[in-house]
């Protein structure tokens, strides 16, 4: 099946796991092969993707939902020309729209829809309801862990909840900061058997592993991606692999969704 639109979301159980900078450097990954992603930062700390990247953007989605601009307005663009939806602040305001929001929400992103083919979600650390929500309304995934045993408890607990309360049997796991690929593993293995024992029925699948690399913490102190900065360091072509284990993903599962789908999906759950 073409893989034509995918949401993706990326979130962890503990903060500060690498969850933006695998958002921004998965996107340029995606984009050098071929495909147009838009990242909608919807974590509400302080260091998001705007900052990572050393962009400034003027607008966001609170401009949007109070009719002030228009989403091509707010959008900024990245490395590799990947477009940025500046949201954070305007998150939690998602969980409370009129209709009339919502409706003007959707129409918004009708307008962008064409131009973007794979929707990347960066969200906050933790179990909030717009966590769960951005979980619940993706097709894909993601739960970031390092081998700490803080984030693979905490990884856990957020799968818990997906599973137990909203029905969500499905999770690609990516293990960060590792290092060696046989570490990921046993990570995965750990996270896995835990899942197993006590879950019961659930697909978890590997998604890889990003290295603990100091060329990344280097390209954070200069605002840049390590993928446009260092293309060859170690976590620069982990990044590459994991693009085209992305990419696999949407070609080998059915695609029962797509950019337009989500929205509408996300905004009934709320
Ligand atoms: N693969 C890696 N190798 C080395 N350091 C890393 C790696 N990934 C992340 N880091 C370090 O961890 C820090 C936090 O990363 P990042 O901001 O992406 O995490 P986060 O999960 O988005 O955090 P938060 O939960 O606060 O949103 C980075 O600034 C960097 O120093
Ligand atoms: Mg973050």
């Amino acid at each position: 099946m073409e893989f034509t639109h995918s949401v993706l979301s990326f979130s962890s159980g503990k903060g500060g796991v690498g969850k933006t900078n695998i958002v921004a450097n998965t996107a340029i990954a995606l984009a050098e092969l071929g495909k147009r992603p838009l990242i909608f930062d919807a974590d509400l700390g302080l260091a998001n993707i705007d900052v990572l990247l050393g962009l400034a953007p003027a607008y966001n989605i609170k401009h949007v939902l109070s009719g002030e601009k228009g989403i091509k307005d707010i959008v900024v663009t990245g490395p590799k020309d990947i477009r940025i939806l500046p949201a954070s602040s305007g998150v939690p305001e998602l969980l409370d729209l009129t209709e009339t929001q919502k409706r003007l929400l959707l129409d918004e992103m009708e307008v962008i829809s064409g131009e973007v083919d794979t929707l990347l979600i960066d969200t906050s650390a933790g179990i909030s309801d717009t966590v769960l929500y951005f979980n619940m309304a993706s097709q894909y995934r993601i739960i970031v862990v390092t081998p700490e045993p803080t984030s693979i408890t905490d990884a856990y607990a957020l799968i818990k909840v997906l599973y137990s309360r909203h029905k969500v049997d499905e999770f690609c796991i990516l293990v960060n900061m590792s290092s060696s690929e046989r570490e990921a593993k046993k990570v995965y293995n750990q996270l896995s058997n835990v899942a197993d024992r006590f879950l019961g029925s659930l697909r978890m699948k590997y998604l890889g592993f990003i290295p603990k690399d100091q060329y990344l913490q280097k390209a954070v102190l200069q605002q840049r991606a390590v993928l446009d900065m260092y293309p060859d360091a170690p976590s620069s072509q982990a990044f590459k692999r994991l693009a085209k284990g992305i990419v696999a993903l949407g070609q080998e599962v059915r695609v029962d969704g797509n950019i337009k789908f989500f929205w509408r999906d996300f905004l009934n759950v709320v």
